[in-house]
């Protein structure tokens, strides 16, 4: 009798255990988990993330990160000889640690680039044949370290012109033309063949540029170029960008058989494309250093807004990624002005716009 009752004791206590968990967790709900019938939901990580209170946050809210930096060409190929693996390797391994999918960004970029790679020991330009050769063989060296453990890969990035020419111009463009695009998206087919490759880029909302990816993308569906889907960058701004433009976009490159993912979502609280930011030509705005009632609302109503669309266009979407974890560092602080473009304040606790995200 007495073994039943001791039996019967243990058996309610670690069922109320279960249901403090089960409750706990439910309280704890991220924004992985309210969107885990959608897509999932990612950040943008360094290094430092994870040695400070951010990491926690990382692993409650998100369940996909994206390398802010650690893979770009510069930082990761430094030299044509030498590689730094340390930063992209913490990244991939706390993603691993914590169940985390990674994608990998980026391959092929103007910005960001080592000088070595377009130049001879003379300093000029290599061959057209040369840069190809190099750029192969970036691709395969890195695609192949992550083979297994990244699963989509920013394989081209922003390679559209923002004036009125077609692509923009770099020194990929001055030595191989348009080749380098189509190149690199073989070279990352071919170093792993499961890696769903993306062509990303910002500004996707406006039309003049977005008629212009839409031809490249259209462009190397048609060529069969391994090109899987597109990365609509999402800087934008309390302004930009409209319900109307934003579904378009969706829906023009969805057309072509690809899928969409939001690669770098932020808000500015400063009006204006590209995220706010000061762009070359403008003048500075005036500096405002507060985070205002108006501000708050302004950006709780466009984030409402396009998550509101996001979960409409659910079936063509398959991740969407902020760009940075909270408002304590957001790349687009800077020239003397602070922003506050993220769902967390700079005390890491969730802004009033973030219930709006996750309330429906
Ligand atoms: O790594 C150096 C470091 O050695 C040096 O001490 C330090 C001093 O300034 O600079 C460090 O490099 C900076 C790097 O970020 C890492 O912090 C660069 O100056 C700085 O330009 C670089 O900015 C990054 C920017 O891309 C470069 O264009 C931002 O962090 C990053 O958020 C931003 O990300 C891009 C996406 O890759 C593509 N889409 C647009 C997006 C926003 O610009």
């Amino acid at each position: 009798m007495k073994t039943h009752i001791r039996k019967l004791t243990l058996f309610m206590a670690s069922t109320s255990l279960l249901f403090i968990a089960a409750n706990n967790y439910k309280d704890n709900k991220g924004l992985k988990d309210y969107y885990k019938k959608y897509f999932p939901i990612g950040v943008a990580v360094r290094p430092a993330d994870f040695s400070s209170g951010e990491s926690n946050l990382i692993i409650n809210e998100f369940n996909s990160v994206t390398p802010e930096n650690a893979m770009k060409m510069g930082p990761i190929h430094p030299r044509e000889d030498r590689y730094y693996w340390r930063d992209a390797d913490t990244i991939v391994n706390f993603a691993i640690r914590n169940k985390l999918k990674v994608r990998g960004h980026t391959l092929c970029w103007h910005a960001q680039t080592p000088n070595w790679l377009f130049t001879d020991s003379a300093g000029n330009n290599v061959s057209k044949e040369i840069l190809l050769q190099r750029l192969e063989s970036h691709i395969n060296t890195v695609v192949s370290r992550y083979k297994g453990k990244i699963y989509a890969w920013d394989v081209v990035n922003e390679a559209i012109a923002d004036g009125p020419e077609y692509l923009r111009k770099s020194k990929w463009t001055e030595i191989t033309g348009e080749e380098f695009i189509e190149k690199a998206f073989e070279y990352a087919h071919a170093a792993d063949p499961d890696a769903v490759l993306f062509y990303n880029d910002y500004n996707t909302e406006i039309p003049a540029k977005r008629d212009k990816i839409y031809k490249l993308l259209k462009g190397l569906k048609e060529k069969g170029i391994p090109v899987h889907g597109v990365g609509l960058q999402a800087h934008w701004s309390v302004s930009t960008p409209t319900r109307q433009e934003l579904e378009k976009s969706i829906e023009m490159f969805s057309s072509l058989g690809l899928q969409i993912q939001f690669t770098e979502l932020d808000i500015s609280v400063y009006s204006g494309r590209q995220g706010g930011q000061l762009i070359q030509g403008q003048q500075q705005q005036q500096q405002k250093a507060e985070f205002t009632a108006e501000m708050e609302q302004q950006q709780l109503e466009k984030y409402k807004m396009v998550f509101d669309v996001f979960r409409k266009y659910k079936k063509n979407i398959t991740g969407v990624t902020f760009w940075n974890v909270s408002d304590k560092y957001t790349w687009l602080d800077g020239r003397g002005r602070k922003n506050y473009p993220l769902l967390f304040d700079q005390e890491l606790k969730p802004k009033k716009a973030y219930w709006e995200v996750v309330k429906f």
